[in-house]
């Protein structure tokens, strides 16, 4: 789809590229922050296949284009055809971002910095120093690891449904601090701050959980629960940790966090995160 905002012959042009893209509610987003910023811009998702994609990433050298958001199947295939990375980016191994600066492409990763932003939005403070539980392994799970060791420096547990994914998670980011792969039965919950869902169990399905409310059940008062899901709003994890008390908040606010951060490196403008959380609701997204 195409939301383009007045006067499209002078806009600044950026693109998702994707597949499927036709789904995206970031056009809407992104059109809602041109509008707020006072800026003449398109945001236009367009479904890539795989091969097309290093033909698309060199249509973004043009003049006039700002860059684009990748998604699946991209993020991870799209590094070697990029100009340079940061090192957000190329520790994680996956580039939602790309910045367009004179013919030279930059690949960024804003889900890491977005999953921060909403993680502070959730209330999570440097008050405790527990630890941080991530439930998967994938490109998700690898920028939440990259939070929890590098911005929050806590204590980090990775846990995953085919263990040995969690394994080499863990041991790419070893570097960073002290990160463990463990079956869920071999966590010690009592100590855990914040629980990460990064896998996409409960993704489109209300009765699917990453994890067994047994161990919700053994977390501190005060955890907080993650769920990077935003669809459906109220996962079974959430509803299972609500009913036992616990803080738990759907990925709605880290969508709207790394869309924010990718208009910020476009255009330099730092829109407000309330305008892109207004336009997923203004285009259905569950609350
Ligand atoms: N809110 C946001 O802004 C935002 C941003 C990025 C991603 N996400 C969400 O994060 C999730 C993961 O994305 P990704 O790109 O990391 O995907 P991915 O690379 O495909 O990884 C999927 C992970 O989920 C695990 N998994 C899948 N189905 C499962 C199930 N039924 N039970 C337990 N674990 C299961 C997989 O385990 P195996 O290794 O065993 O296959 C794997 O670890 C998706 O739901 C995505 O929408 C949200």
């Amino acid at each position: 789809m195409r939301v383009t905002v007045p006067d499209p012959d002078q806009a600044l042009r950026a693109y998702l590229y994707a597949d499927p893209a036709a789904h995206s509610l970031s056009p809407h987003m992104h059109a809602a922050a041109f509008a707020h910023a006072g800026l003449n811009g398109t945001y236009e998702a367009r479904r890539v296949l795989p091969a097309d994609l290093p033909q698309a990433v060199q249509a973004l050298r043009s003049a006039g284009t700002l860059g684009a958001n990748l998604s699946l199947p991209h993020k991870e295939t799209v590094l070697p055809l990029l100009d340079d990375l940061s090192s957000a980016a190329r520790l994680i191994g996956a580039v939602n971002t790309i910045v367009h600066r004179g013919g030279q492409l930059s690949g960024d990763n804003t889900d890491a910095p977005g999953l921060l932003a909403a993680l502070r939005d959730a209330g999570l403070d440097d008050a405790g120093r527990g630890s941080v539980v991530i439930l998967g392994a994938g490109g998700a799970a690898r920028a939440a690891a990259f939070v929890a060791l590098s911005d929050l420096a806590r204590p980090t547990w990775v846990v995953n449904r085919t263990l040995g994914r969690a394994q080499a998670l863990a041991a790419d980011f070893s570097g960073l601090g002290n990160v463990q792969a463990a079956p869920a039965i071999d966590v010690p919950w009592e100590a855990a701050q914040v629980v990460i869902n990064a896998s996409s169990a409960g993704l489109n399905d209300p009765d699917q959980t990453p994890l067994d409310a047994t161990f919700l059940a053994r977390l501190p008062a005060g955890a907080l629960i993650y769920d990077m899901v935003y669809k459906p709003a109220e996962t079974r994890l959430i509803r299972e940790a609500h009913a036992r008390g616990l803080r738990a908040h759907n990925g709605l606010g880290m969508l709207a966090h790394q869309a924010r951060l990718a208009f910020q490196a476009w255009t330099g403008t730092d829109v407000p995160v309330q305008v892109f959380l207004d336009a997923l609701r203004a285009a259905g997204a569950p609350r």
